[in-house]
């Protein structure tokens, strides 16, 4: 039987994506340290580009339901002296119960998933973050309960948090104000697949304007810091402060995925004030992933066991 992958958000329904979340909020609260439906099992995870918040949680999820995590980079591995991506997959796939993998290409991810025996998790790729997305939607679930109706505004970069963002209006049925500059718009591709969820501004202010939700990003992500530079000039206009809050309902929360940048894309006002919740969508990421591995890897016997 094929395994069942998660390269993108858009692998889950809307209802499995709600039940995901209800299920991380259950995980959350339930701390039953006897609860271990993976012992014995082992994730790999494949690492081409940093990261602490994936890492972490993805290890330490492992680890509360009694597996274990293996950490691989390139510049350890076979993987990094020109392995064929096809070679790897089947090797690391006849050990493993699991894979995540964080890469440039996201035809890695893609090509390491079908020649995979087991389950392959994207923990972020050039063009989506689908993991991260997991931990916002059940932030914003758990502070103002479903999210279908409400209007969310992206501030910023068109890159792979935007990407998963309109998937995720997609999947949940919110709008999705995009407020990019020129030359860093979203993939015409993904967008093309949400035309009635997407509509985009020219400016932060009537972007952020009676938003549920305002979300950014760096302004440049991890690979393009050659154009550091560059990017300081293009999105100048772009950094979510007290105006854009102020334009948002009184009542709209703030996100980023992390690492920020304060100063650059959101203020330190914004994103140490009280409207922010970037530290819950951290934690989240456990919280989330450990729903998802369930999802992937356990039977529904094993899941029952502490549903409420
Ligand atoms: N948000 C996020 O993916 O963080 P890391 O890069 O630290 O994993
Ligand atoms: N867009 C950022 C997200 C980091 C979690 C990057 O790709 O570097």
């Amino acid at each position: 039987m094929k395994p069942r992958h998660f390269i993108s958000l858009l692998d889950l329904t809307g209802d499995e994506l709600r039940q995901l979340i209800n299920r991380a909020i259950t995980l959350k609260r339930v701390r039953d340290h006897e609860y271990q439906p993976l012992k014995g099992q082992v994730l790999g995870m494949i690492f081409e580009k940093s990261s602490t918040r994936t890492r972490v949680s993805f290890e330490t999820g492992m680890a509360h339901f009694g597996g274990h995590a293996l950490f691989l980079s390139p510049r350890d591995t076979q993987l990094g002296r020109g392995e064929p991506i096809s070679d790897s997959a089947k090797v690391i796939s006849r050990m493993v119960d699991c894979v995540m993998l964080r890469t440039h290409e996201h035809e890695t991810v893609t090509k390491f998933a079908a020649n995979s025996r087991v389950p392959v998790i994207n923990g972020l790729t050039d063009k989506e973050h689908p993991c991260q997305l997991l931990a916002d939607m059940q932030t914003y679930f758990e502070h103002r309960g479903d999210i279908a109706g409400r209007t969310v505004a992206w501030i910023g970069d068109g890159n792979n948090m935007c990407h998963s963002y309109i998937h995720a209006a997609l999947v949940l049925g919110f709008t999705l104000h995009i407020a990019a500059p020129a030359g860093y718009l979203p993939d015409p591709d993904i967008v093309a697949l949400a035309p009635s969820h997407v509509r985009f501004f020219d400016n932060s202010i009537s972007a952020a304007k009676d938003a549920d939700l305002i979300a950014t990003d760096v302004w440049a992500s991890m690979g393009q810091e050659a154009e550091q530079k560059l990017r300081e000039v293009a999105f100048k206009e772009y950094q979510v402060n007290a105006q854009v809050m102020a334009a948002a309902k009184p009542d709209a929360l703030f996100m980023h995925c992390l690492p920020a940048h304060r100063g650059e894309e959101v203020s330190a006002d914004v994103i140490d004030g009280a409207q922010s919740v970037v530290f819950d969508e951290a934690e989240n990421r456990l919280h989330a992933q450990k729903a998802l591995l369930e999802l992937l890897l356990c039977g529904d016997a094993k899941i029952s066991l502490l549903n409420d």
